[in-house]
């Protein structure tokens, strides 16, 4: 087996999905806060699931007591987090990923002063990792910005919110600095096209004067010179620190070999890999630029940006991996969902309940393609299935089909490391079963972990060892050479 030893086996939650506690110690409401679940609504129509309106955004503020909104009391990790890192340490991480929820620390986002009480419950998180051998990974924006700098300044489509993040940053590297050397900025950055209320905290309705497109590359261009700020700040103020982009991988294939249907999925892919080009080489692409020209769209580019962006280059490339797409130029091919995206199926493929479609050999496509690309040490910081899990009567969760999942995501990624594929590690989505950034059930479950809640809140919340478990819990111990056994 190729895993080099000190690989960073783990898993990844967000804040939003999994602390709960939304309105205690002083927390602020963020716009996970305000996301619904939706029980009639198509799971396979993620549009429906992240819309939002200014009316649904007041309906939410008032109605502190409803259950349709599960973000706020994710998993309650907020309290049980002991528990949780006890099984994390047991199934051998050597790595979580986690996020900041920057509500936390500064409930409306602009205020000067952090609020001492969300910085204490991170130092405490990270010292119980710590205590466990785990080293923390952390997300400064996973979805979970203040909802007042989106209702007040429509997210990031205002420079000022990039001057808050820069504090929130600066405050997180300062005071965390002794628990954590390994940062990422913007989760999926590049989802700011297809959720841009989720990701940037823009609302369509404030949009209407400029464009809902302008609007998401405004904020995207604050983002990625929050981003380049953030990068310098955490190599100034926590030495030997390492912080990367996160990217959503989502590889597309062409339904056929005819020009036309490569050019499309030619095309596709270069608008994927846009967002990270930018953090990892520090510019525009000149063919982006010529796309925005092209569609009147203006990137508020004020004089010493440029140097911003290239002097705040990104030390390693992450990213989420689930599925992949494929495209044509036929109108009339069969379309399926994947992760907040819809494409053509591949017939080749089986997919998910959720419509995603299950390819492990294109992680090994994307692992080449990312590491040629950019020569830049990689982490798979998500990736997992989505199932309907049954708990038995005897409190055991049987589900060979996740282990078939990672058994053949895992092997895929040995031969890319065996390619000469630099991979520094990989976190698992979810570790444990969590609210799910899209539809907002919890019966979508990713975990190891089983959560005894159902998508209305009701349950005791006690968790339950999956045999998936004990499976992950073989391969961190073997460093893969348990998936090798399995193959005889
Ligand atoms: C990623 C997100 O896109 O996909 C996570 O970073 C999310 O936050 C994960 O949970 C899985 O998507 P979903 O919608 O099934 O939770």
């Amino acid at each position: 087996m190729a895993f080099p030893e000190d690989f960073l086996w783990g898993g990844a939650i967000a804040a939003n999905q999994s602390e709960g506690a939304w309105n205690v110690g002083g927390k602020g409401l963020s716009v996970a806060d305000v996301a619904t679940y939706k029980p009639d609504a198509d799971v396979k129509d993620y549009k429906t699931h992240v819309g939002i309106s200014l009316e649904a955004i007041e309906k939410a503020e008032q109605e502190p007591d409803s259950p349709y909104y599960p973000k706020r009391r994710g998993i309650d990790f907020y309290h049980r987090y002991k528990e949780d890192i006890a099984l994390f340490a047991e199934m051998g991480f050597k790595v979580l990923r986690v996020s900041i929820a920057w509500s936390r620390i500064f409930p409306n986002g602009d205020e000067t002063e952090p609020n001492e009480e969300g910085i204490r419950f991170y130092q405490n998180l990270f010292e119980e990792l710590g205590k466990n051998n785990i080293e923390p990974l952390v997300t400064l924006s996973h979805y979970e910005m203040p909802l007042s700098l989106a209702t007040r300044f429509n997210g990031w489509t205002d420079r000022r919110v990039m001057d808050c993040f820069v504090r929130f940053s600066t405050v997180c590297f300062e005071r965390f600095k002794n628990y954590v050397k390994l940062w990422l900025t913007f989760n999926e950055v590049d989802s700011i096209i297809r959720h841009p209320f989720t990701t940037a905290g823009i609302i369509p309705e404030l949009c209407e004067e400029k464009g809902l497109l302008q609007c998401c590359y405004q904020a995207l261009h604050h983002q990625f010179m929050a981003s380049a700020i953030a990068v310098k700040r955490c190599h100034e103020i926590i030495p030997g620190s390492r912080i990367g982009c996160m990217l959503t991988k989502l590889t597309t294939y062409p339904r056929t070999c005819m020009p036309e249907d490569v050019l499309v999925t030619l095309k596709k892919n270069l608008d994927n890999y846009f967002y990270a080009d930018v953090m990892v080489w520090g510019e525009y692409p000149a063919m982006m630029l010529k796309y925005f020209e092209k569609n009147g769209i203006e990137i508020p580019m004020q004089s010493g940006d440029e140097e911003v962006l290239k002097h705040g280059c990104v030390d390693f490339v992450s990213f989420s991996y689930y599925m992949t797409m494929t495209e044509s130029v036929d109108e009339n091919a069969e379309r399926t969902p994947g992760n907040t995206v819809l494409g053509v199926k591949n017939p080749y493929l089986e997919s998910s309940e959720w419509g995603w479609q299950i390819d492990p050999v294109g992680l090994r496509i994307s692992l080449t393609e990312l590491y040629d690309r950019y020569r830049k040490p990689l982490f798979i910081v998500e990736n997992g299935i989505g199932n309907r899990d049954v708990l038995e009567a005897d409190k055991k969760i049987h589900d060979p089909y996740r282990i078939e999942y990672f058994r053949k995501h895992f092997m895929e990624m040995e031969k890319a490391i065996d390619d000469g594929v630099e991979l520094m590690g990989y976190a698992s989505w979810a570790p444990i079963d969590i609210i799910s950034a899209s539809t907002n059930q919890i019966s979508k479950r990713y975990g190891f972990i089983y959560v005894d809640a159902d998508d209305m809140g009701n349950g005791s919340y006690d968790r339950y060892r999956k045999d998936s478990f004990y499976w992950y819990k073989k391969v961190i111990e073997t460093n893969g050479r348990s998936l090798e056994d399995e193959k005889m």
